[in-house]
């Protein structure tokens, strides 16, 4: 058994997480493989948020099985690291007889181990299994020009729709002398953005038993200003903050330091105060203004982007005109928008009623989603004809794609003299653009030279 296949799903923290699984399975000499056909087990780093992600998942195993391979779940729907054969199972085990084995990701170590009892021929890695947080595994990188830094996990809002306090538990900080050696390695290593990841970036504690629950001020405007400084580090991102610790320290710290992406992403959920009140955000539309209010008068040029659930229950057309409303005051440059899905255990599963149907939830959904594209086509227009400095991640035919500092989408022509060199050695490079036009969800624009 030397080859492996991993799939993931969910948010950045799971994204870099799987990144960690590949240290640890590379660690013990196993080759991590694109295709599924080519592999002996299939790995898949899940995601609950909604019931569709769960279905995904199930879909995938489905596969997989047939094809007769060994399949191994973690990430958000697991509970208990365990096999089939364990004395205490996960329940996803009791439920589907086809998952032959699962791990919690905080238990990483314990993968080579449950991979042995298929395949007693591996080797275990040499790692202090006790003492060792995983957030510190080194984590294979599958880019080399950009890197994600978690640096705390977990969630301690209960968001009453939310599963994410259950499957990730309460939030717990990374020590910050080990975020900054990891972030300084990164650049070290030819790295030009990083993005801090957690649940709620912002809830980030120097010393977590020091935290009263949902204080305002954190400790994320001080990390965020140390990382900023490393020499070299030339763009710097975070996902997601949380509107209750979005205190203008972090927005000052923003505006100090050019190298910060000029783009906020910050979940507001709802445009209407009263359904925020049922969701238990405990921010309501003014506070959320004073926040983009803020970061406008401080970065003029700053995008803004956030999430929206629609359909949650007992949202009236009143509630959602009001979160029409709040697009076409925010000029929201991106929104990922959901149809409310309930989710087991949650307070809104077991004390509020799931009275949206359907239908009106998918019809909601398609007006706000057309919503949108009228706010990011304004929003991508408002910057042609200036110059914006854009990250590649792709070239194809004398073409580059990338980010901007602001946070848009942007695809260019590079100019012949860089084309005529290695053009795909461009991928990474952060080049000046000058945006010529705009569309729905992107900017266009040629390289100067
Ligand atoms: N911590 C972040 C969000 C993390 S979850 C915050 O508080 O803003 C990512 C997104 O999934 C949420 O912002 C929300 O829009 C969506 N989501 C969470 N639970 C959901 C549910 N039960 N139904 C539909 N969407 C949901
Ligand atoms: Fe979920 Fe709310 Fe926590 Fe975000 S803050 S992860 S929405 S409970
Ligand atoms: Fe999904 Fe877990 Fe992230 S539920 S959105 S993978 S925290």
């Amino acid at each position: 058994m030397r080859r492996y296949f991993l799939k993931t799903f969910g948010c950045a923290m799971n994204s870099s997480d799987s990144e960690r699984i590949e240290t640890i399975l590379e660690s013990i000499g196993m080759e991590k493989t694109e295709m599924v056909e080519n592999t002996d087990v299939v790995l898949l780093n899940t995601c609950s948020i909604k019931q569709h992600a769960e279905d995904r998942v199930h879909g995938f195993v489905h596969n997989a099985k047939k094809m007769g391979k060994i399949v191994g779940l973690t990430g958000c729907m697991v509970k208990n690291s365990s096999l089939q054969s364990s004395e205490i199972k996960d329940p996803l085990l009791k439920k589907y007889k086809k998952i032959d084995l699962v791990f919690r990701i905080e238990d990483i170590l314990k993968l080579p181990e449950l991979l042995k009892s298929f395949d007693p021929t591996l080797t275990q890695p040499e790692l202090p299994i006790d003492e060792l947080d995983y957030l510190n595994i080194t984590p294979k990188r599958t880019e080399k020009y950009r890197a994600f830094v978690p640096i705390m996990t977990g969630c301690d809002k209960f968001c009453t729709y939310c599963i994410v306090p259950f499957t990730r538990g309460r939030e717990r900080s990374r020590p910050f002398e080990d975020i900054l050696a990891e972030c300084e390695r990164h650049v070290l290593e030819g790295v030009v953005e990083i993005t801090l990841v957690g649940q709620n970036v912002n809830a980030y504690f120097v010393d977590d038993s020091v935290r009263v629950p949902l204080q305002r001020q954190t400790d994320f405007a001080t990390l965020l200003e140390k990382v900023a400084q490393i020499p070299g580090l030339q763009r710097l991102k975070f996902t997601s903050p949380h509107p209750r610790h979005m205190g203008d320290d972090v927005l000052e710290v923003m505006a100090k330091y050019k190298n910060i992406a000029r783009t906020l992403h910050l979940p507001v959920q709802s445009g209407s105060s009263r359904i925020l009140r049922t969701m238990g955000r405990e921010h309501r539309i003014d506070t959320f203004k004073k926040i983009t209010t803020k970061a406008r008068e401080l970065m003029p040029e700053i995008t803004i982007t956030t999430d929206i659930i629609v359909g949650f229950c007992g949202e009236t057309e009143e509630d959602f005109q009001k979160t029409i409303k709040l697009f076409e005051e925010e000029q929201f440059l991106v929104a990922y928008i959901s149809k409310y899905s309930s989710r087991k255990g949650t307070f809104a599963e077991s004390k509020l009623k799931d009275d949206v149907l359907l239908p009106e939830k998918k019809r909601r959904y398609d007006v706000l989603n057309e919503k949108l594209k009228e706010t990011s086509q304004n929003e991508n227009k408002r910057i042609i004809g200036d110059i914006e400095a854009v990250l590649v991640e792709e070239v194809e035919n004398g073409m580059a794609k990338g980010k901007t500092h602001t946070g848009r989408t942007c695809v260019f022509s590079l100019h012949s003299s860089t084309f005529q060199k290695i053009p795909t050695s461009c991928v990474g490079k952060i080049i000046p653009v000058k945006i010529t036009g705009s569309d729905v969800w992107s900017v266009m624009g040629e390289e100067i030279v």
